[in-house]
């Protein structure tokens, strides 16, 4: 007999098992909306909008829970956004807010703030739109400055970590030097250093209204063709400019990234279940076709085998119970 007799009993198997997931390794997004009741996202079975007024009860569910902490996405009405974005750096913005209240009940969860425009914006892009000669494009420069302002606005409410998600080249470097000079040496910055331009945000843009109404972010985020080039890079600058913990996203489908920056790297890795993956699953397991808890659970386990010290997920709640029950 070979590797079998490794297999032969449950003890045996828990004893040689590399890889562990526990509660603390799982980050929960929640969308933050400003008032009304919570409401569902058709894509996304047992997610929600959440009012203000429900943080503090999500706070203790994830306290309870043990989770790592929770990752916050602002949502709103049109009527309330303009070209520049400006609810995600207004110091009342709909973020500011909800970490402020989060804080307030909750000084010991962490909690971490996503730092883009696209919620913000009328037009759904990431930065500054401008006209060229090609049609329209995302200004860099310009949509630097708003970003950093949008951190800086976010660590002052009390996040203890921000989480750039824009793309936008020299973003990890312009948040840095905005927080360094505004006193907030000491916050993290959790980047979305490989993220590609992906169909698997598709629920998520139903869920934050965020979609781009005109044209797609091919020409800011990855073209899931790229080589690996692409994302070595793309890590490697975040990591010179500061980044404290790099990320990869979406998660399952680019476990070949995130194995390989885990070779080349030391800092933290973090990878995002998004929510498409997480539509995948849930409408699997509703439509009887997988067991559920270990679906999930096997993803979960296949990123941190991958090199993920930190998981976002929409599961984060039910995968904690789960694992509390301690079957395999
Ligand atoms: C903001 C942002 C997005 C996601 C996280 N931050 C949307 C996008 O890039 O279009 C997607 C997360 C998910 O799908 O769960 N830029």
């Amino acid at each position: 007999m070979g590797p079998r007799r490794l297999r032969f009993t449950e003890g045996i198997r828990r004893l040689v098992a590399e890889v562990d997931l526990s509660p603390r390794h799982l980050v929960w997004p929640l969308f933050v909306k400003e008032e009304g009741e919570k409401e569902g996202i058709s894509s996304m079975p047992g997610v929600f909008r959440h009012p203000l007024k429900d943080l503090p009860a999500l706070g203790e569910e994830a306290l309870e829970a043990g989770l790592g902490g929770v990752i916050l996405f602002g949502v709103l009405p049109d009527s309330e956004k303009d070209p520049l974005g400006r609810g995600a750096y207004h110091p009342e913005g709909i973020v500011q807010r909800a970490i402020r209240t989060l804080k307030r009940h909750h000084p010991e969860l962490l909690v971490i703030a996503d730092t883009c425009l696209c919620e913000y914006t009328d037009h759904g892009h990431c930065g500054v739109v401008r006209e060229g000669r090609m049609g329209f494009y995302v200004d860099n420069e310009a949509s630097l400055d708003l970003l950093a302002q949008t951190a800086l606005s976010q660590a002052e409410a009390g996040a203890d970590v921000v989480a750039p998600s824009a793309m936008m080249d020299g973003q990890v470097r312009a948040i840095r030097e905005a927080l360094d000079r505004g006193g907030f040496a000491h916050v993290p910055v959790l980047s979305y250093a490989v993220k590609y331009a992906s169909s698997f945000y598709g629920p998520f843009r139903e869920a934050a209204a965020s979609a781009p109404r005109f044209g797609d972010r091919a020409g800011y985020q990855m073209d899931p063709r790229g080589g690996l080039w692409d994302a070595l890079w793309e890590a490697q600058l975040d990591d010179l400019e500061g980044a404290d913990l790099l990320m990869v996203k979406p998660a399952l489908p680019y476990l070949d990234v995130l194995a390989e920056l885990k070779r080349r790297f030391s800092k933290p890795l973090a990878a995002y279940q998004v929510s498409g993956e997480y539509a995948m699953l849930k409408a699997a397991a509703l439509a009887g076709y997988l067991d559920e808890r270990r679906a999930v659970l096997e993803s979960l386990y296949a990123l941190r085998r991958a090199g993920a010290q930190v998981i976002l997920t929409y599961y984060a709640p039910q995968a904690s119970a789960w694992l509390r029950e301690s079957l395999p």
